[in-house]
């Protein structure tokens, strides 16, 4: 076996890797182990990682092909994979819990954040297990949900996306509510409450609030983990059964910048 550590963050969720240095290319029994890793604890966690953007893409290509992000004036110049999280670039921290890209047919296996420049306090990364949120519903809502499909598109609330984006991403994409982890087996609750037209069947209003509603009773402080960030900090969260959200308490006359990439997925379903 490889020789890396695994060490769990909390009860829930969210692991801490050691043994591994992310600029070095990764050999296949490390990378198997760590999308077993992904699978079982959702949120990986390397630390003390010091990468050049070209060594942060081979590193993620360990979980999966990196796929083009929607908001393109975002993406790094002269790396359109690797996306600028930045509040200086115009950009609000995303503080509702939400996964990413749902509006696409495959959506992102994960999403990786790097820590470049971290705030001296707040501006924290939550993650939340939607699998312990699924298996913790009522049986009669487990069935309810399995029944239910979000229609996707992007955020149509956000003012600065780009017309060629907008042409290209925002082509309606049903997927189901429940889906099936295809590495783990089990099953999460699936959806991105403002990437959501509406849920099939009903109307655009219905379905936000009824979303809204799934989020407070299901995201509980036992299911979540808290990132709070250091520099060098390479976060790997695996967004086929979990929902994250930003914390923007920090210092906005301070820099948070976090590179971003997503690892294209399968296609969501329910087995
Ligand atoms: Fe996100």
């Amino acid at each position: 076996m490889p020789d890396i550590t695994v060490t769990p963050l909390t009860n829930a969720i969210g692991a801490e890797i050691g043994g591994v240095d992310l600029s070095n290319p990764l050999d296949a029994m490390t990378k198997e182990a760590l999308s077993l890793a992904l699978a079982e604890h959702l949120a990986l966690v390397f630390h003390d990682q010091d990468l050049t953007p070209d060594q942060y893409l081979a590193a993620a290509e360990a979980f999966g092909p990196p796929m083009r992000q929607h908001y393109s004036q975002h993406h790094m110049p002269g790396y359109p994979d690797i996306g600028l999280v930045w509040h200086r670039n115009g950009q609000r921290p995303a503080e509702r819990w939400h996964t990413d890209h749902t509006n696409r047919e495959h959506p992102p296996l994960a999403t990786i954040l790097y820590g470049v420049e971290i705030p001296s306090a707040g501006g924290a990364t939550s993650v939340a297990n939607m699998r312990a949120a699924y298996t913790a519903l009522p049986e009669a809502e487990r069935h309810h949900l399995a029944t239910l499909s979000t229609v996707n598109s992007l955020d149509t609330g956000k003012t600065d996306t780009l017309p060629e984006d907008w042409e290209q991403y925002s082509k309606p994409i049903v997927h189901p509510m429940v889906r099936t982890h295809p590495v783990h087996g089990s099953r999460a609750v699936f959806f991105h409450i403002t990437k959501t037209l509406y849920i099939e069947g009903m109307s655009p209003e219905a379905s936000r609030t009824y979303l809204g509603d799934l989020i407070e009773r299901m995201i509980q402080p036992e299911i979540v983990y808290m990132h709070k960030w250091r520099k060098g900090d390479v976060f790997v969260i695996d967004d086929r059964a979990t929902m994250h959200r930003a914390h923007g308490d920090y210092d906005r006359s301070e820099s948070r910048v976090l590179w971003r990439i997503i690892v294209e997925g399968d296609r969501p379903r329910l087995v």
